[in-house]
């Protein structure tokens, strides 16, 4: 039977291939238990589309990309690619993959599994049972403003410039998917950017004001500024519900806010596109860790925020609710058998490889559908 299900797979570089070969693992089992079956194709991405091509990214597997109903990503860069200009930075792919597939929408949750609370750095009793969603706008703002650039000056010195830059619609469709998610959850948006000394934050409130007045005074809205939200996140961070925020603040903003959770490791996230005329979604899943060059190749990474990135997939790329909680308790029961990789190790507890939680997963998976 012919799959609808086409998902590009890009490992790219340092952890993501170990971390994607977990996953690998889950769409075998999806395929065999589930009689899901994915056309998966593979590619590359960032510094190992460097060394293969010469570029982070290749016109042909962009437009893969496009043409795929999901694209799951690894992790890029890594200190051998550190020096090269900065126009091929491995990063560049990414990015370019985000601009050109126009995923304007990431959502990163920032979730404490109830067996990891004491893993936080802040005290259990502010983290246990958090569960937030930051929807970070990803293709505009001061990643991609223009002017932008280093120049010299007649005197010798430089001059590097950047522009912070946001237009009413690029605003409104962010905020809708965040209003949107918010009335799926507890019902509250909390819009964060800086009126009070730029610009396109006043706009930015402007904006999210008069949608919520037309189309989602249902929901509860309320606006904040950057600095101050990095400083509730870290104080009180179950006052939030859903946060909106723009590109730059976002990906402040997320760092902090996974850090929450007691780790990187554990974190996934989802970048959407806006829906087409046939009803379908352009989308990217991937961790929010990078590709931690530093315990690349050892079997040590922590596949679990891959693992929930392909389970997000599943939710909002394939509407397999069903099986994306099934991931999902698996994780937790993973967890809560107490195993652990490296970066979420707590003391009593046994320090398992990549390889070794991807078996265990895979366990509770045949379990849970036993
Ligand atoms: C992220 C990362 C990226 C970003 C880098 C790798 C370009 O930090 O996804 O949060 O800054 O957006
Ligand atoms: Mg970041």
């Amino acid at each position: 039977m012919a799959s609808n299900k086409k998902l590009l797979v890009l490992p790219g570089d340092g952890i993501g291939p170990e971390v994607m070969r977990e996953v690998f693992r889950v769409v075998d089992w999806m395929d065999k238990r589930r009689a899901v079956t994915f056309d998966v194709s593979e590619d590359l991405v960032g510094g190992c589309a460097i060394d293969a091509h010469g570029i982070p990214v290749t016109d042909e597997t962009v437009g893969q990309a496009m043409e795929s109903d999901a694209v799951l990503l690894g992790a890029v860069g890594g200190p051998k690619w550190d020096n090269l200009d900065f126009s091929i930075k491995p990063e560049r792919g990414l990015l370019r993959l985000r601009k050109d597939m126009e995923l304007f929408a990431n959502l990163r949750p920032a979730m404490v599994f109830d067996a990891l609370a004491e893993a936080s750095t802040l005290k259990t009793d502010l983290v246990a049972g958090l569960n937030i969603m930051i929807v970070r706008e990803l293709t505009g703002g001061v990643y991609f403003g223009e002017p932008r650039g280093i120049e010299e000056l007649p005197d010798g010195t430089r001059r590097g410039v950047n522009t912070q830059v946001y237009t009413t619609p690029e605003i409104i469709r962010v905020a809708k998917v965040a209003f949107e998610l918010a009335r799926k959850r507890d019902n509250r948006l909390c819009s964060v950017e800086k009126a009070n000394v730029m610009e396109s934050g006043v706009l930015w409130r402007e904006e999210v004001t008069k949608l919520h007045g037309e189309e989602y005074s249902d929901v509860e809205l309320s606006h904040m500024y950057a600095d101050n939200c990095a400083m509730q996140l870290v104080r009180a961070p179950k006052q939030f519900d859903v946060i909106v925020t723009d590109n730059l603040f976002g990906d402040m903003l997320s760092d902090a806010a996974a850090m929450l959770t007691g780790s990187l490791g554990m974190l996934p996230s989802a970048s959407l596109g806006d829906v087409d005329a046939t009803g379908r979604r352009k989308a990217l899943y991937e961790p929010v860790h990078g590709s931690a060059p530093d315990i690349a190749s050892q079997d040590m990474a922590n596949p679990l925020a891959m693992i929930l990135s392909f389970s997000m997939c599943l939710r909002y790329s394939f509407d397999m609710g069903e099986e994306a909680d099934l991931i999902e308790t698996a994780v937790e029961k993973v967890l809560a058998g107490g195993l652990r990789t490296a970066d979420i190790m707590q003391p009593g507890k046994a320090k398992v490889s990549t390889t070794v939680m991807g078996d265990a997963l895979v366990r509770e998976l045949d379990k849970l559908a036993a």
